[in-house]
């Protein structure tokens, strides 16, 4: 600074501070122009800019500052007339730089306003609820009249060794059931279980006598597809061990459970039958919940529809599990989930089920 600054230099300074402040500004000003797509975050940083515009152009160490420091060497007859210059370009400038922030502030909060708004009359967002299906519905209302009559539920593996999948359950050893044309197997020789009837030994063996359960699950046949075969597919097995068993209990029981499935009208019928863990044994059918016996579609004019397996526990099935048949006697059934499940709702495949059409299993809730 010259020891005696000419009084029109001294001016001209203060006019470029003052019309360098406004050309910075200038990049402030846009910002409410640009409106709310400007960020939030971009005009908080505009805001700490500002700060540091105000501490360039006004502050300690400002051009502007030194230059106010040299009134006093300013001539006698100048002096007043260019503090009176200084004090108005520093208002001017204060009162721009204010602007701007202020301008800032009210952007900023307009934004977070605008942010934290919800508009309660946007309709929501429908979440799309699940539901069970047809197959685990049908499970559900076998287990809940099981459980009422006094059965616990088991749950059983699906990999099996031959012992629980055929020995155990007297199934001999050249028996067809164990060609793995009809089984699956594993490479380490482990059978994929092919009826749910090796819950029975895995019960007796950690319940021991008496037992009452029921074992619902999947089960796996080398079975080609078609309307009425999968080669996977549900059972639900059921045992009652205890003393003086017999098949009046059987027939009592399963006459229940379909009094309670079908309704109180619905009769049962018993055929002899053969299953190598069962002596003796008995195909249970059903009257037609449809027709009650008269023959329809459902039951394919016959009158009766097949509920599944069951017998008299055989005495080697006890013994395989550590029950001693000279004590116990048991009888056990095995239904098809499946089919059961297609008749109620009159299905003529079965496939329908695993297919995991949205559209077929949503008619199901
Ligand atoms: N396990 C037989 C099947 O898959 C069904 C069956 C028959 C189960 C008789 C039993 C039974 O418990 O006693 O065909």
């Amino acid at each position: 600074m010259d020891k005696e600054p000419t009084q029109q230099k001294l001016d001209e300074q203060l006019d470029l501070i003052s019309g360098r402040l406004e050309t910075e500004l200038k990049r402030f000003s846009n910002i409410e122009a640009l409106g709310r797509a400007v960020y939030l975050s971009e005009a908080e940083k505009q805001l700490k800019d500002l700060l540091d515009v105000r501490t360039k152009f006004l502050g300690k160490k400002s051009e502007f500052a030194s230059l106010k420091k040299s009134i006093g060497r300013v001539a006698a007859e100048g002096r007043a007339s260019f503090g009176q210059l200084v004090q108005q370009t520093e208002a001017i400038m204060t009162a721009s730089i204010d602007e701007a922030e202020q301008s800032l502030k009210n952007h900023i909060e307009a934004a977070r306003t605008v942010r934290e708004t919800i508009d309660v009359t946007m309709p929501g967002r429908r979440p799309r609820a699940g539901h069970l299906h047809p197959i685990t519905l049908m499970r559900q209302r076998i287990e809940d009249i099981f459980v009422a009559l006094g059965y616990a539920v088991e749950d059983g593996r699906e990999i099996e060794t031959d012992f629980y999948n055929f020995d155990a359950l007297n199934i001999s050893a050249g028996h067809p059931a164990r060609d793995p044309q009809d089984t699956f197997y594993t490479t380490d020789g482990f059978a994929l279980r092919s009826q749910t009837s090796t819950v029975q030994i895995h019960a007796m063996q950690r319940r021991g006598a008496p037992v009452r359960m029921i074992a619902p699950g999947r089960v796996f046949r080398r079975d080609t597809p078609d309307p009425t075969h999968n080669p996977m597919f549900y059972q639900v097995e059921g045992l009652c061990v205890d003393r003086g068993i017999t098949m009046a209990h059987l027939k009592g029981t399963l006459q229940e459970f379909v009094h309670r499935l079908f309704g109180p009208e619905t009769r049962t019928r018993f055929r002899p039958s053969y299953f190598p863990f069962t002596e003796p044994s008995a195909e249970v059918d059903y009257s037609c919940f449809k027709c009650g016996g008269a023959g329809c579609r459902i039951c394919k004019w016959c009158g009766w529809i097949e509920l599944g397996g069951s017998g008299m526990v055989h005495p080697n099935v006890l013994r395989a599990a550590n029950v001693n048949p000279e004590k116990f006697t048991g009888f056990a059934f095995g239904l098809g989930i499946d089919r059961t499940c297609a008749r109620i709702y009159e299905l003529d495949d079965i496939r329908l089920f695993f297919e995991n059409d949205v559209r077929f299993l949503e008619q199901f809730r």
